[in-house]
């Protein structure tokens, strides 16, 4: 096979994984990921030093350090089929540990645009997660994540959330909005008040494909995404809370990577509160 020839099951070129252009040692295996590519440059830029990898189609990716702590980003585009790509080829690669670091849509009156909300588990909207599991199999954040994103948050003094996200197909019909010519149907429009009644925090759009396929393969997953809408208010901020959302997922990073280092990797032991207070008050 020459360089432009590669398995159709298993597409490789030249080493790298077919769409995201990583391969094995590229990147290291704590990767925060945003849905924008353009992003992975304002995430990269608030680390201590950064390179950009390389970018094709919506897969732009950086990596650098953090506080010591070797890092990621890889921008998965919109939406769970892209993100099952990212997930996939990611792991191949040898990144055992992801974090979305996205925005969202409040669906809560009380969330303010700008907030941080960081996901303990999501609505399996998304449509590519059941390619994986029935709807029955759970859309859970890791724990040791979860902990990690809570301490961060705490740390940094913003203003968080933490629960239920629902992560839709689409963000117009999928999320209760209206379709071109007041389009609407039966099947979604109630779907904002009965996920508003069941205590769902927020819209958006890949929390639960990252969350069902991690889970199967035994990676750690976590989100936190900044509230850049509310949709029971009908407020739209562009941007807002986004450095927040940034901040919070890096310093997950260096508690996990520190944490993971203290107990010998992290499938060795679970991380307890204790440890993560230790770590958390080391800077
Ligand atoms: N992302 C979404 O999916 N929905 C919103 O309303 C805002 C961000």
């Amino acid at each position: 096979m020459n360089a432009t020839q590669t398995k159709a099951s298993e597409p490789i070129l030249g080493g790298k994984m077919y769409h995201i252009a990583l391969g094995r040692g590229d990147i290291p295996p704590y990767v925060l990921m945003p849905g924008d590519p353009e992003r992975v440059d304002k995430i990269a830029q608030t680390w201590d030093e950064y390179t950009i990898i390389t970018q094709h189609r919506e897969y732009r990716s950086a990596r650098g350090k953090y506080k010591g702590v070797e890092i990621g980003a890889l921008s998965t585009g919109i939406g769970g089929p892209s993100t099952a790509i990212a997930i996939e080829e990611l792991a191949r690669i040898g990144v055992h540990t992801m974090i979305r670091v996205g925005t969202t849509g409040a669906i809560q009156e009380y969330i303010r645009p700008g907030d941080i909300i960081i996901a303990a588990a999501a609505v399996r909207l998304d449509g590519a997660s059941m390619d994986y599991a029935p709807p029955e199999y759970p859309a859970y954040s890791s724990v040791d994540v979860l902990m990690a994103l809570i301490e961060a948050a705490e740390s940094l003094g913003v203003r968080y959330h933490v629960g239920v996200v629902a992560s839709t197909t689409t963000f117009h019909l999928g999320q209760t909005r209206q379709g071109f010519k007041n389009y609407m149907w039966s099947g979604v429009e109630r779907r904002l008040d009965d996920l508003r009644a069941m205590g769902v925090l927020s819209f958006e759009m890949e929390t639960a494909t990252i969350f069902t396929l991690a889970s199967i393969y035994g990676l750690r997953a976590g989100s936190v995404c900044a509230a850049i809408a509310n949709r029971v208010t009908d407020e739209f901020v562009a941007g807002a809370g986004v450095l927040d959302a940034i901040k919070v997922a890096n310093e997950a990073v260096r508690i996990l990577a520190e944490a993971d280092r203290l107990r010998g990797g992290f499938r060795e032991k679970p991380l307890t509160a204790s440890l993560i207070a230790r770590v958390a008050a080391k800077h």
